[in-house]
Parts: C-alpha cells; structure tokens; sequence
C-alpha cells in the first residue's frame, strides 16, 4: 500500500482534507542537482540509463513534500524504439535528422517490440519504486500520438506546427497510418510500466491546441482515446492537452481519470465543461512562479478556493520553467500541502 495516496484518491474522487499536489516537469532544470548530472550526462543517456533515471525521479521528491512523483524520461523515446533516431540538441531541443515526410517512410516505421527496445524504462521504473518505498505514487507517461507525429514531421520544435499540419492535410493516409503505429506502440508501452508498478498513467497532448476542434477530433482525440480505452480497465488515465480547452465536453465523456488544464481557462468554466463531475489538473501560469513567494501563496490559495478542494490535483498548467527559483517552487508547493478550509 501507498502511505500518501492523496493523488489516487483525487483520481478516484475521493473527499480528502487538501489537494493533492506535483508539477509537470518536476525534475528540471530549476535544480542544481539535476543540473550537475546534466553537466556529465547527454540527455538521452540520463533516460536510458536506469540509475540516472531513478535517481532524478527522486531529486524533487528529497526536496520537497510532493504527493506524486513522475518518471524521468521523455516522450521521444517512444519514437526512437520505432526506429525514428531523435537526438537532443543543446539550445535546439528535439532533433530528427530526416524528418518523416512520405508514405513511404510511414510504411518503414515499425511497431517495435517495447518490451526489448524499452527495457532501459522498465529497469528505471524499478529501481524508483525501490527508492520510493511506498511514500507516494509514480506516474508515468507518454506522449500523445498527435504530439509525437508533430516531431516526427517537423524534425523539430516549432511555433505552430505548420509542417505536421499540411503533411496531415494533405496526406491524411499516410498520417493516418503514423497516428495509428504510434498508438499502437504507446498502448503496449503505458501497458508495460502499469505491469512494473505505475500508479497512473498520464498522456501529454502538448501541441493538441494547434489544431481545430474538428481537426482535434480527427487526428488528435481519436488516438488518445484508443488509449484511454485500452489502459483505463489497468489504471488511472489522465490526459493533460495543452490549449484543448475545446475538447473539455468529449474527454469528460471518455474513461479519463480526470483532465490536465493549462491556465488559458478559469477554473470554474473548465468544471462547467466538465460536468462538475471530473477531477481537474492544474492549472497555475508557469511564468507566475517568478511571483514572489508571498503572491504565489496567495494565488495558490485562489486557485484551490477557486477549483474545490475535492476532485483537484494542484498542479501547473504547463511544464516549470528552468529560471525558477526554488524557494519559489517551494512557495507553490508548501501553499497546497499548508492549505486549509476558511
Ligand atoms: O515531468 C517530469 O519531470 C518528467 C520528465 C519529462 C521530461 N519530458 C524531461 C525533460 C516529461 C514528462 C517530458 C515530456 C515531454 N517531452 C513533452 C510533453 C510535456 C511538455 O512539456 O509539453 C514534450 C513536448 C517533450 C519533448 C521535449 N523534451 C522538449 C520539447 C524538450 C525541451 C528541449 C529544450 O532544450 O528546452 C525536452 C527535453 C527535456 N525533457 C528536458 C527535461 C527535464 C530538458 C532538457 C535537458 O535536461 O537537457
């Protein structure tokens, strides 16, 4: 049994005396630690090493009174198994040398066998377990197959995804055919680290909000539905789309565990959308962490007033920002764990 199990009672909507609360991203660059394995390690041989990966899981956890922690690893491994070769560039980001363009280069992509190409996760997942002895759940995640299919095309990071959209639009076999051996890929994967131990599962949909509502449907919420549909009789599935505020009604409609929402939507529009039946996730402006302490106390103790202290996860609405100063982050943290009812 879990002795903090605040986060799965929140997913399970469950009464409890105050949120539950972690931050995307929770083991980044805003700490020294993490920065001081950054300066031996690249990027990828952080996640592929499972005694790195579990022991940056643990950096934020040692730090501060977090009630989830969350795997350290990346989206793009799952591409990398299907043989798509990302690499991370210093002051790039994610880079593919030959972006995937064709129908042709779509047939080549395979749906790997994850339980060997992936194995280094699995290792990572359980020597965290070990290091987390029971006190609070791990999540883990993947990338949504739209998320993923936006690298794969673009090559790169972008603003708006212009590259993956027309590809899609103009190509929507082919995209199609990707979309699908992604979901593929990722169901056996997620299905894997639930085996391992993972208490939840949650899948990033960063770039969802590029698309149109009746786009979004198509080649985003289709996909993450089918692993909605495949992981939620194992686990708990939160889905966290950034700018997807217009997807809101049909996610409620899935077999979510609850939603992730970014800080683009007022608290009480995104329970209106849900039914006021969902737990939400989120949704605290990163950049507002450049607060003082004292204001982002005040803005937590909002924020919480403002989403209910039941069916709630505190949380940011997007990943931290590395300039962030960790008593700040300690300020967003210590203001859930110390909140109170009026
Ligand atoms: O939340 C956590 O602490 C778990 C770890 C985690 C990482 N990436 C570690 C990471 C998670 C959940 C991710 C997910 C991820 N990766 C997403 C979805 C979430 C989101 O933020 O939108 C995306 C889009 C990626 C792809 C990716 N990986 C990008 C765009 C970058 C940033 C590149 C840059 O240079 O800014 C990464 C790198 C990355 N992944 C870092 C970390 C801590 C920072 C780079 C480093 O440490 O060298």
């Amino acid at each position: 049994m879990i002795k903090n199990d605040l986060y799965l009672k929140a997913l399970r909507g469950e009464t409890v005396e105050r949120p539950p609360v972690w931050m995307m991203r929770q083991a980044g660059r805003y700490l020294p630690e993490f920065m001081a394995l950054r300066d031996k390690y690249d990027f990828f041989t952080r996640c592929q090493t499972p005694e790195l990966a579990a022991e940056i899981t643990v950096q934020p956890i040692r730090r501060f009174p977090l009630d989830a922690a969350i795997l350290f690893s990346d989206i793009l491994v799952v591409p990398q198994a299907m043989g798509i070769d990302f690499k991370m560039v210093e002051s790039v980001g994610p880079w593919l040398e030959t972006p995937i363009r064709t129908m042709e280069q779509v047939q080549q992509i395979e749906v790997p066998n994850v339980e060997d190409t992936l194995s280094y996760v699995f290792d990572a997942i359980e020597l965290t377990l070990l290091k987390l002895d029971n006190e609070i759940p791990l999540i883990g995640f993947a990338g949504s197959p739209w998320t993923i299919l936006c690298y794969c095309v673009e090559g790169k990071g972008s603003k708006a995804f212009d590259i993956a959209k027309s590809f899609c639009f103009r190509n929507p076999e082919a995209a199609h055919l990707l979309l699908q051996k992604i979901t593929d890929t990722t169901i056996a994967y997620l299905k894997r680290k639930v085996e391992k131990g993972v208490s939840a599962v949650q899948v990033f949909d960063s770039w969802g909000g590029m698309l149109s509502p009746e786009d979004y449907q198509e080649f985003s919420w289709k996909y993450i539905n089918q692993i909605v549909e495949a992981l939620s009789p194992l686990t708990h599935v939160v889905v966290f789309g950034k700018g997807c505020w217009f997807a809101l009604e049909e996610m409620t409609l899935s077999k979510v565990s609850a939603l992730g929402v970014d800080w683009t939507i007022r608290p009480e529009f995104a329970r209106v959308l849900t039914n006021h039946t969902m737990t939400l996730q989120g949704n605290f402006d990163p950049a507002r962490l450049n607060s003082t302490p004292e204001t982002i106390k005040k803005m937590v103790n909002e924020m919480i007033e403002r989403f209910g202290k039941d069916r709630y996860i505190a949380n940011l609405g997007h990943g931290i920002l590395p300039n962030i100063p960790l008593e700040n982050a300690e300020a967003f943290i210590r203001a859930v764990v110390d909140w109170k009812p009026n």
